[in-house]
C-alpha cells in the first residue's frame, strides 16, 4: 500500500467510525473495519497489507457505511457472520447468530470428547450456527438441526451445503414444542447431546435495531420469555439418552426459571446455571438422569 493509500483507508475509517458511534453503535471502529475488508475483499486482520482503496471502493464503502449507521445490522451489509470455526451466510429471515453463543458451542465439544460417534441435536438451528460448527468440531458427529420458520430453513440449507457437512447435518423442518413432529425422525432415548439457542426474550422488552432486524419469532418467547423452553425440556428429556446432556441459552433475567422448567420435569439432574464472560447466567446445563 502506497502512503497515499494509507493515508486515505485511515482517514476513511477515522470518519466512518465517527459517523457509526454518533448512530449509537458501540463497535464502530471494529464495524468500519468489517465494511472495509468486505469491500477490499479481504481479511480484517490483512487491512493494513493490502492496497485500497480506489475512488470506486471509497464510494462503495460509504455507501456501506451510510447502511450501517441507519443500524442496519452488519452482518446482513456483508452477508455473513462468524461464528466459532465457521462463517456462515445470513441475510433478512433468519437470526444473526451472536458470540455469546459460542458458550454453548465450547461446552457442547468439550462434552462430547470421549464418546465415540455421537447423535447431537441443535434445536431452533436458525442458519445451523451450532449444529454446524459441532459437526466441524467433532468429525465423528451426526447432528440433525431442527428449525420451523420456513424462512431459516432456506438459510440453513444453503450453509449446510455451503459448508460441506450435509453427510453429516440433518436438517428437520419442525417445531421443537412438538413431541410428535420430532419422534418420528428422531427416536426416544437417541440423542447424547442437545443444544439449543431458542426465543428467549420476553415480549415487553425493548430491543436494539440490530434485534428488531432478526425475525421476531427468533426472538420473543411469550410475556416471561419461556413459552419454547419450557415445552422443549420436556421434549428432551424424552429424546436423550440416559446420561446425555443439555445445555440451552436463556435471557439473563430467566436462569431460575429455566432451571425450574428442566426440574420439573423430574427429569434431570445435575441442572447447573452457567455465566457468560461479563458474569451474567445465560445458560443451563442438565443431564437426563440415568
Ligand atoms: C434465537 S434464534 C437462534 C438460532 C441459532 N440457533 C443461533 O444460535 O444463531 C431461534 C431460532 O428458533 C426458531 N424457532 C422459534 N420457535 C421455534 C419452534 N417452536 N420450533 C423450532 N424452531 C423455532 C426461530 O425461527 C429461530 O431460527
Amino acid at each position: 500500500m502506497t502512503s497515499d493509500q494509507m493515508t486515505s483507508a485511515g482517514s476513511e475509517l477515522h470518519s466512518a467510525a465517527s459517523l457509526l458511534a454518533e448512530a449509537g453503535i458501540d463497535s464502530a471502529r471494529s464495524d468500519a473495519e468489517w465494511l472495509m475488508a468486505h469491500v477490499l475483499d479481504v481479511d480484517r486482520g490483512s487491512l493494513a497489507f493490502v492496497d485500497g482503496p480506489d475512488a470506486g471502493e471509497r464510494r462503495r464503502f460509504r455507501e456501506l457505511v451510510a447502511q450501517r449507521a441507519r443500524r442496519i445490522p452488519l452482518q446482513h451489509i456483508i452477508g455473513r457472520a462468524a461464528f466459532g470455526p465457521i462463517d456462515l451466510a445470513v441475510g433478512p429471515g433468519v437470526f444473526v447468530p451472536r458470540p455469546e453463543t459460542e458458550l454453548i458451542l465450547e461446552w457442547a465439544v468439550e462434552n462430547l470428547r470421549g464418546i465415540s460417534h455421537p447423535l447431537v441435536a441443535d434445536l431452533c438451528s436458525g442458519s445451523g450456527a451450532l449444529a454446524i460448527a459441532i459437526a466441524v468440531s467433532v468429525p465423528s458427529a451426526r447432528v440433525v438441526a431442527v428449525e420451523k420458520s420456513p424462512s431459516a430453513l432456506l438459510w440453513l440449507r444453503r450453509n449446510v451445503e455451503n459448508l460441506g457437512v450435509g453427510d453429516r447435518v440433518a436438517v428437520l423442518g419442525a417445531d421443537v414444542t412438538d413431541y410428535a413432529q420430532l419422534s418420528d425422525h428422531i427416536p426416544d432415548g437417541s440423542l447424547d447431546l442437545i443444544v439449543a439457542n431458542p426465543p428467549y426474550v420476553p415480549t415487553d422488552t425493548d430491543v436494539s435495531p440490530e434485534v428488531e432486524a432478526d425475525p421476531a419469532e427468533a426472538v420473543f418467547a411469550g410475556h416471561d420469555g419461556m413459552s419454547v423452553i419450557t415445552p422443549l425440556a420436556d421434549v428432551a428429556a424424552r429424546l436423550l439418552a440416559p446420561s446425555g446432556r443439555i445445555g440451552v441459552e436463556h435471557d439473563d433475567s430467566t436462569s431460575s426459571q429455566v432451571i425450574g422448567a428442566f426440574e420439573a420435569t423430574g427429569r434431570f439432574d445435575d441442572v447447573v446455571a452457567r455465566r457468560d464472560l461479563a458474569g451474567r447466567p445465560r445458560v443451563v446445563t442438565a443431564r437426563r438422569r440415568p
